[in-house]
């Protein structure tokens, strides 16, 4: 069972202000595709939080899948991309061009969101959006696909064959 984590940047959520629904919602759904939620985290929308968190859940934590939601949009506090490309070793940009691609099936505002995904070390990462429908729809939406990833990446195995 593959161990995941999931941050939420949200200043309003942090101070109280906004109810987090998004979190429950990424739970739910790796739970059902069969990840373990061992850690769930909420922090403002700072940079260097959020640099250390998405560290700290990957390095010594040792996740094998993190999953960020929120803070991808236009306004001067989304720094979500800019934190989680700082910190990646490969950038994965397939699964954030299928995030938007996907979505803007749904709503032409998807194109707003900056969203990155990629590896570091032994853990995949990936920037959602930070509504609960948006949630839903992209984490749905990727989930078969990103576990074989990570298989890919924690079993080391060269076998692409399936799917
Ligand atoms: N993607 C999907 N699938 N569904 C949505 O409703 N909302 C968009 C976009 N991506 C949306 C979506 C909107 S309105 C914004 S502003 C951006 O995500 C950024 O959201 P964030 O700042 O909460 O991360």
């Amino acid at each position: 069972m593959y161990r995941a984590g999931i941050i939420c940047l949200s200043d309003k959520g942090y101070k109280g202000e906004r109810e987090d629904k998004s979190t429950g919602i990424i739970e739910e759904i790796l739970t059902k595709n069969g990840f373990l939620v061992v850690e769930k985290v909420l922090i403002p929308d700072d940079h260097k939080m959020i640099v250390e968190t998405l560290k700290d859940l990957s390095d010594n934590k040792r996740m094998d899948f993190i999953v960020t939601t929120g803070g991808t949009g236009f306004s001067s506090r989304d720094n979500t991309p800019e934190a989680t490309r700082e910190i990646l070793t490969k950038e994965v940009p397939g699964i954030a061009e299928a995030i938007r691609a996907y979505s803007m099936t749904i709503t032409k505002r998807a194109m707003l969101s900056r969203g990155v995904s990629g590896i570091r070390r032994n853990s995949l990462i990936v920037n959602l959006p930070g509504s609960p429908k948006a949630v839903e729809e992209t984490l749905t939406y990727i989930i078969d696909t990103v576990t074989h990833g990570i298989d890919l990446i924690v079993k080391g195995s060269q076998d692409c064959a399936r799917g």
